[in-house]
């Protein structure tokens, strides 16, 4: 096992802790873990969020608020996050849809969200449905500015791809790693020319256990908040089983220990850029 300590690309990183949501407008102290530390968190009367770790409630920690979370920093932070610039578009709904706890690594997680392929399988009648099991060939690219592994031109039939979907559609997908714990999935929205936005932003708790933090960024008018979170909710429910029973729960970076299908491409690239970055906890290296 690696401490977050021994491993600069771990630590010295913004990670995601709470959305605002949950924290706004109360005054309670919260709990969680992060890297294996215990931390607690508050707003506070001003709206200021504290984050500190536990028995150092004097020393406030490196924190950021963004994209409707927070983000906190346990070595030195970098100067700025990824960009996400349609979470400011107006006319957006941005939406946090529930955390949930998963006993994997934060890698595996998010070569899960990027994997088409076990749509039909996982997701059956959702997000996919036999016989339409095909990935279809698509780009990826690991691009340097910004740094990030990007999948464009990516197509799945999908019976039912969004909450207001009635019929099957040929979803259009774009897949963002702009951050080594955290995904973006760009797909066709209901207003022409524009794309609606799934997030997933993973705290690693442990090595092998994470909380993955799920929101929305669409256009959408005729769905209740209610009816978006228990959508994600039943997506990531479906998941969370999945990802458990997976073997090694680190993400075997060497390519020679475990080979991805042909169709995952993304998994390939991604698994490329955080061994380039020389990423060691949560993984498997060697
Ligand atoms: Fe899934």
């Amino acid at each position: 096992m690696v401490s977050a300590f021994q491993d600069p690309v771990i630590l010295n990183q913004w990670h995601p802790i709470s959305s605002l949501e949950e924290i706004n407008p109360s005054e309670k102290t919260f709990q969680t873990l992060l890297l294996d530390e215990e931390i607690l968190y508050k707003m506070d009367k001003e709206n200021k969020v504290l984050v500190w770790r536990k028995g150092s409630r004097d020393e406030n920690l490196p924190t950021k608020l963004a994209y409707g979370f927070v983000w906190v920093c346990l070595g030195n932070p970098p100067e700025t996050l990824f960009l996400f610039p349609e979470f400011d578009e107006p006319n957006r709904k941005n939406k946090a849809t529930g955390v949930i706890g998963v006993n994997t690594s934060a890698g595996r997680a998010i070569e899960n969200f990027c994997d088409m392929g076990h749509f039909p399988y996982v997701h059956k009648g959702i997000l996919g449905e036999e016989p339409h099991t095909e990935v279809k060939n698509y780009d990826v690219e690991i691009s340097d500015e910004p740094d990030e592994v990007l999948a464009t031109n990516c197509k799945f039939f999908q019976p039912r791809a969004n909450v207001t979907s009635t019929k099957g559609v040929d979803a259009d997908y774009i897949y963002r790693v702009p951050h080594i714990n955290c995904a973006l999935l760009y797909k066709s929205s209901i207003v022409a020319g524009k794309l609606d936005v799934i997030v997933l932003f993973v705290q690693p708790m442990r090595e092998e256990q994470i909380r993955a933090h799920t929101a929305m960024c669409i256009f959408d008018d005729s769905s209740t908040e209610k009816d978006i979170r228990l959508f994600q909710q039943l997506i990531f429910g479906q998941d969370k089983p999945i990802l458990e029973n997976q073997h090694p729960k680190r993400l075997p970076l060497n390519p020679r220990m475990e080979t991805p299908i042909r169709a995952d491409k993304t998994a390939i690239s991604y698994r490329r850029w955080l061994l380039n970055k020389g990423l060691k906890y949560g993984t498997v290296a060697n």
